[in-house]
């Protein structure tokens, strides 16, 4: 059980030892207790007060440690987007399929699809996992980017430096670069997706019109309490770094800070506690009504990755058509759905599933939601009360990696869903 504190990059003092933290001075001549301080940055120093995220950590040793890194090769995750041509097919893929080895959840990713690198500090890479097994003696830091993690399928545990986060499905979590941590599976096989934000840090989109409440609430983003572990037996460290992994070994858990303070920190979120935005009149608004987090690029107004959901809500809208509509967008969408049933599909997009829309690759409805939608009885509301799914959307095209266009689990037949669509067209 994990006590959390509450808000959005909010300046946090936590200490698992009364007395742990410093009073007055972050490095002062011998910190309390024994302990190391270390200042953790996670933006320039100089970035403008509103954006600035930096942590204290008093710790048992320093991160730094004897040793050095080699290369460790990992046969599914990378950041290497450019192998295989982008396609502007419309591309759909059944869950990844269970490990039939023991895999813990660095050893369980997938690569899907991407744009940018950790080089250029923009763009993402989009990843699918599925583990059995709990990581053991072994830490893993991502030193290239920001990772959301969507759990799709059961529990985890993710000890990190900062403190411990359990998410499920329904729960998203964030690990900012840099911050070390270990995942445990305490019921058992998990399947989900990671997006990996080189860009700038996930943020909460501004309201505008709506005002100063509504979508996901600052209150409802949760951050660990410090907690640490004394063990002085062998770690392995794995690193993500410039889009390949590198291994280490430590004499002791670096996940060893008794106290921290400051607005650099892993979060969860539960997305069943957004607060969904939607139209009581007419017609649909535009899907950045279920905008939840939201890295910002160097252009305004376009973001580097947008990650929304399309949650349980009410449809009332009158003389509309009520399903999300076909349409065209500059941007790039990939899609997954954490449970139940997206309304714009009638069957193919199934939990843990996935979807990739590139720019300007029209798609919508399929045609059975198409003739269902629009014979459906208005004078009634809908509930879609049985559905979370969600999209990682981004500026740049998603170039799916070779080997998610290879898989056994892509549906090669997806565009057929479209076939059908009748011509209804009348002269008056
Ligand atoms: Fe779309």
């Amino acid at each position: 059980m994990t006590n959390y504190m509450t808000g959005f990059g909010n300046e946090f003092a936590t200490e698992a030892v009364p007395g742990a933290l410093p009073v007055g001075r972050n490095s002062p001549q011998r910190a309390p207790l024994g302990l190391y301080a270390e200042q953790l940055s996670g933006t320039a120093f100089t970035a403008p007060r509103a954006s600035n995220r930096r942590s204290w950590l008093y710790r048992i040793r320093p991160a730094a440690f004897a040793g050095g890194f080699s290369p460790q090769a990992h046969p599914y995750f990378h950041n290497r987007f450019a192998e295989a041509a982008a396609t502007p097919d419309p591309l759909r893929w059944s869950p990844l399929p269970w490990p039939e080895t023991p895999t813990d959840f660095v050893d369980g990713l997938f690569t899907m699809a991407g744009n940018g690198g950790p080089a250029a500090q923009s763009g993402v890479g989009i990843h699918l996992y599925a583990a059995n097994a709990s990581m053991q003696a072994r830490v893993f830091y991502n030193a290239d980017a920001e990772m959301l993690i969507v759990p799709q399928h059961g529990a985890l545990r993710l000890v990190t430096e900062l403190g411990v986060i359990e998410v499920e499905p329904q729960q998203i979590a964030v690990i900012p670069r840099g911050i070390r941590f270990r995942v445990e599976l305490p019921d058992g096989p998990v399947r989900g997706y990671v997006c990996e934000n080189f860009g700038a840090l996930l943020k909460l989109p501004d309201l505008g019109p709506i005002g100063s409440n509504g979508l996901a609430n600052p209150r409802d983003f949760e951050t660990p309490v410090a907690a640490y572990e004394d063990v002085d037996d062998e770690v392995e460290l794995v690193a993500k770094f410039q889009g390949a992994l590198w291994r280490s070994t430590m004499e002791h858990s670096p996940l060893d800070v008794v106290a921290w303070h400051g607005n650099y920190a892993p979060y969860r979120y539960d997305l069943r506690r957004f607060n969904t935005i939607g139209s009581i009149s007419y017609d649909h608004p535009d899907p950045s009504i279920f905008l939840v987090l939201h890295s910002s690029s160097d252009t305004p107004g376009v973001s580097n990755m947008d990650f929304a959901i399309f949650p349980p809500r009410w449809l009332v809208a009158q003389d509309t058509f009520r399903p999300p509509w076909f349409h065209r967008n500059v941007a790039s969408e990939f899609m997954g759905l954490v449970h139940g049933v997206y309304d714009a599909k009638a069957e193919g997009f199934v939990p843990g599933g996935s979807s990739l829309h590139n720019s300007f690759t029209g798609h919508g409805p399929d045609r059975a939601t198409f003739d269902k939608a629009s014979a459906a009885d208005l004078s009634r509301p809908d509930v879609i009360a049985d559905t979370m799914a969600f999209m990682f959307e981004t500026r740049a095209v998603l170039c799916p990696a070779r080997q998610a266009l290879d898989a056994p689990f892509r549906q090669q037949d997806y565009s057929e869903c479209w076939r059908g669509l009748e011509r209804h067209f009348q002269l008056p």
